[in-house]
């Protein structure tokens, strides 16, 4: 393995610093708090941490929305303190992400103040500005076209009106980025998710988009645009001569379109984050709910696994600051404790390396607030505004419990004090309720614990060479309940299975498995002792053995 893939042997952890920790007490999470947290991170047997991000920004899409790529929102803490956090996830052995958000900026940053004024200054070209709009939709509000009086011209956004697009067909824009990378690689971070980086390259002339298609009707024109590969290419050089990883977010790319960005001529990415997976229940987007389809999630799961193995190298993961709890909605919450934990089965042990989001690894679940002004998320509140408007509102609002990404955004629950030990000011929003119960220390305390469990998962995968890199096979893919998996490197093999029942269901093991001696490493049902053929409702189980290679 070079010495540029490093991230294979790794697992990261997600903080949404907002609501992970407080650590000055005016109610919203920051590097402070972080700071004193990195020894919980470290325990639970990670190897580093990707920050959503950490820059100034309005928060018309919290942080996603950047007025300053070379600052530290002032509400997280100052750059000082986020080179402390730095220097400490080093010491402790964790490598730290960047969030790298280029596609656009926010509208107050200082180039779109500048760009929107005339069309003859410097910034003019950094955006993309039309005489006329087309007929793309944004995928946050409305139009994707705003009409600025100054220049008298309109703008694209293909997120919300305060995030205009780059001009990246602008070598300047590029420049800026490269500019923008080297500052963060230089301060020492080790790498960057790249948000919608599949997005950035927008088709010449802007055609028109897909008459039908409410909210992605551009999304032909801008998804792997004509000119990706080379900006994607320019930005590779300045990652390499860090050996810096990257990692790109690639809304609706499906995995031929994925493998141009990973393998190739044209490798660009060490990794992509894909959502064929975070469809099992839903499409396009968790507003549009259909029932939870375990053949769904597995065939996904499959196609990335075999598509990419000896290829390409995965990211897993089920929950960001993007997706609603996954225990909500892939597990049940009445079997809170044994569906967080086989979800946790069913995908840390598949080839890639694993994502954990904040909060996951204690069983968060999804919060219900009782009217749609008490969300914060544009999207949430853009959805039900806009999709499905004749249904009651009544049932608007229960597509939002069940899948609003303010759920992941909650304060992270820490302890059963007043508001879960997240602040002692008054938290910029809500707790979910359930913190008496569903909180880390808790589950420190409780050997049993969601919490311990992952941790169990992250090290057994960090110490087997079959786990990291052994070939992936899927059994019986058609059954509805029970997801199966071998790993398998020489004559090592682990099989890996899940049962995805709220009741108790028959196994079958694969021939090759059977009459053999399984060690059952992992499992989440006390007393189990690996061979029983009946699996409890949700149970997971981990066996080890020798095969004949
Ligand atoms: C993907 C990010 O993860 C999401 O939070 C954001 O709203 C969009 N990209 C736009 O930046």
């Amino acid at each position: 393995m070079g010495k540029t893939e490093w991230f294979k042997e790794m697992s990261f952890y997600q903080i949404w610093t907002r609501s992970f920790a407080d650590g000055n007490g005016d109610g919203i999470g920051d590097l402070y708090g972080v700071y004193d947290r990195l020894e919980y991170v470290k325990a639970l047997g990670v190897d580093g941490i990707w920050f959503s991000p950490l820059y100034p920004s309005p928060n018309a899409d919290y942080g996603y929305d950047i007025s300053d790529y070379k600052n530290i929102h002032p509400d997280f803490g100052t750059l000082e303190q986020f080179r402390n956090v730095l220097d400490k996830a080093h010491r402790l052995g964790l490598k730290v992400l960047m969030d790298l958000v280029v596609n656009h900026t926010s509208d107050e940053h200082f180039w779109f103040q500048e760009s929107r004024k005339s069309r003859d200054n410097p910034y003019s070209d950094y955006y993309i500005w039309r005489d006329k709009p087309n007929n793309w939709d944004s995928l946050f509000e409305g139009r994707a076209w705003e009409y600025e009086p100054m220049r008298k011209q309109y703008y694209l956004h293909i997120f919300s009106k305060k995030q205009p697009d780059l001009n990246m067909d602008n070598p300047k824009v590029r420049e800026e980025v490269k500019d923008i990378m080297r500052f963060w690689l230089d301060m020492g971070v080790d790498g960057f998710r790249e948000d919608v980086i599949n997005f950035i390259s927008k088709r010449e002339g802007l055609p028109d988009g897909l008459p039908f298609v409410p909210m992605a009707n551009g999304i032909i024109h801008y998804k792997d645009g004509p000119h990706i590969h080379e900006y994607m290419a320019e930005f590779r050089k300045v990652a390499r001569k860090y050996h810096a990883v990257q990692i790109g977010e690639g809304p609706m790319t499906t995995v031929r379109s994925a493998m141009h960005y990973l393998t190739g001529k044209e490798k660009s990415l060490d990794m992509m984050i894909s959502f064929d997976h975070m469809l099992a229940d839903c499409f396009m987007t968790e507003y549009l709910q259909r029932p939870f389809s375990l053949k769904r999630y597995k065939s996904a799961l499959t196609r990335w696994q075999k598509t990419l193995d000896g290829k390409a190298w995965n990211v897993l993961y089920l929950e960001n600051h993007d997706h609603p709890r996954i225990i909500s909605r892939y597990g049940s919450e009445r079997y809170w404790k044994k569906s967080g934990k086989a979800l946790a089965v069913s995908y840390l042990f598949l080839q890639g390396t694993p994502f954990i989001y904040q909060g996951q690894e204690i069983g968060m679940m999804n919060i219900r607030l009782s009217s749609i002004e008490k969300y914060k998320d544009i999207a949430s509140k853009t959805n039900f505004a806009r999709l499905l408007t004749r249904e009651p509102e009544e049932k608007r609002l229960r597509r939002v419990h069940a899948s609003s990404r303010d759920s992941a955004r909650t304060p992270m629950q820490w302890d059963d004090s007043r508001y879960a030990g997240f602040t002692s000011g008054t938290p910029w929003f809500f707790v979910n309720p359930n913190y008496k119960t569903v909180n880390a220390a808790a589950e420190e305390r409780d050997p049993d614990s969601i919490l311990q469990f992952y941790r169990r998962c992250l090290s057994l995968r960090k110490h087997s060479r079959t786990l990291l890199f052994g070939r992936y096979h899927e059994f019986f893919p058609k059954h509805p309940k029970i997801y199966m998996y071998e790993r398998v490197l020489e004559d090592n093999a682990y099989l890996i299975i899940c049962s995805f029942s709220d009741k108790p269901i028959q196994i079958q093991l694969p021939k090759k498995y059977q009459n053999r001696k399984l060690q059952l490493m992992l499992c989440n049902e006390s007393g189990q002792d690996g061979t029983s053929p009946v699996m409890s409702p949700y149970e997971a189980r981990v066996y080890r053995t020798k095969i004949s290679p």
